[in-house]
């Protein structure tokens, strides 16, 4: 048997292996602790799930749900963007309801990239930005993320020419995995550019509800020209904690739209009809929790940050998101430091690396476990780190 090779050539999706690792330590009995994966711990709100269970009760749910999503989600995502960005969106033309965002950061570059195109990609960044550029035979030019510009991408560093072989660009605010924010400004940009080269924004905006200390997201389609030269991917599974229900969407410039629609109505066939009424709920439910859920987020955070800084972790507080960007103590690299914690202390941290060259000497802390449960993990890391050496 053969394995194509745009599949041998691809790298694995690094948290697959790493997810194989945890499961083998525990199928041992050891209890790992998992600060590597942004996966929600809470539920969404009971409203959510009732208007879902009703609606699997209704016997004509179960067909085949359609390729772009009930009119419904489509008008609720656009009230949505209306309420939260003041952003105006044509639910017929300008929303695509997606069976979480992931699929669709991957399906866009089928749909914008030719063999030897180039596509800017932020480094560290979500892998799937990459993995779906090299999948459609693209070629990935790293814009590096550095501390000092605030992990904002230097826009005006990318060599003309790459700009001009460009098809497509990347952004993705509040940033995983380094927590950091953009500025409107940033957009603006960012929209001049796209302009001038011809590239299309995909912004990647999946955080804009998980923010803290009075901090609002906005959304890239804010900015005025926006809709003409990008989309933005948004999810509802950090908002609403609903990672595992896989409703996302892509909104924004109807040309983009309609491609990406393209793809996707050949590939699947939609998002089962009962999970569409529940994202519907909670996009039109009410939102108060969100802002308690984030104070439950905030406080881990501050726990989280306190204690890796104790242990010789060099870090921000980030205003977003569900991560610390922590850099390792001296002497560490990312992997081995990270391979060393989940041997040793049964505790995972995701090395930067797993985000791209750049990520080099940090690792990414999840605080989608409890207080409890941080301060274990930063115990038995301390105990680990007194003893071992880099
Ligand atoms: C930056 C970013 N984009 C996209 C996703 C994918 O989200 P989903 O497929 O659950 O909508 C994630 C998930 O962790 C993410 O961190």
């Amino acid at each position: 048997m053969r394995i194509a090779r745009r599949i041998r050539d691809l790298p694995p999706y690094v948290f697959a292996g790493v997810a194989r690792r945890i499961r083998e330590k525990e199928v041992r009995g050891e209890r790992v602790i998992n600060l590597g994966i942004g996966s929600p711990d809470m539920p969404p709100p009971d409203f959510v799930v009732r208007a879902m269970v009703e609606a699997a009760r209704d016997p004509s749910a179960h067909r085949y749900p359609g390729y772009v999503g009930t009119p419904e989600l489509r008008r609720a995502v656009a009230a949505y963007y209306r309420r939260r960005f003041g952003v105006e969106l044509d639910p017929e033309r300008e929303v695509l309801p997606l069976i979480g965002s992931k699929e669709g950061l991957a399906h866009v570059a089928w749909a914008l990239v030719d063999q030897g195109d180039v596509v800017l990609v932020p480094d560290p960044g979500y892998p799937t930005y990459r993995l779906g550029t090299l999948l459609a035979g693209g070629e990935v030019f790293f814009m590096p993320l550095k501390p000092e510009s605030g992990f904002l991408p230097d826009l005006e560093a990318v060599p003309e020419e790459v700009y001009r072989r460009a098809v497509a660009m990347w952004v993705n605010y509040p940033n995983n995995p380094t927590g950091a924010v953009a500025p409107l400004d940033f957009y603006r940009r960012l929209v001049e550019l796209a302009r001038h080269y011809d590239f299309v924004v995909l912004s990647d905006n999946p955080y804009a509800d998980v923010t803290f200390d009075g901090y609002r997201a906005p959304s890239f389609l804010q900015v005025e020209g926006a809709r003409e030269v990008g989309v933005e991917f948004n999810s509802l599974s950090k908002t609403y904690n609903m990672a595992g229900w896989r409703v996302g969407m892509a909104v924004g410039n109807a040309e983009v739209v309609k491609a990406l629609t393209r793809v996707k109505s050949n590939v699947d066939t939609g998002i089962f009809l009962p999970l569409q009424a529940g994202a519907v709920a909670a996009l039109e439910g009410p939102q108060e929790w969100i802002e308690e859920r984030n104070g439950v987020y905030r406080e881990r955070r501050d726990v989280l940050v306190a204690g890796l800084r104790a242990l010789g972790f060099t870090c921000d507080v980030p205003r977003a998101t569900l991560y610390v960007w922590a850099r390792v103590p001296a002497g560490w690299t990312a992997d081995a430091l990270a391979d060393t914690l989940l041997d040793r202390a049964g505790v995972w941290m995701t090395p930067g690396t797993f985000f791209g060259p750049s990520g080099e000497g940090f690792v990414r802390v999840a605080f989608t476990v409890d207080v409890e449960t941080i301060r274990e993990a930063l115990a038995r890391v301390e105990r680990v780190l007194k003893e071992a050496t880099p």
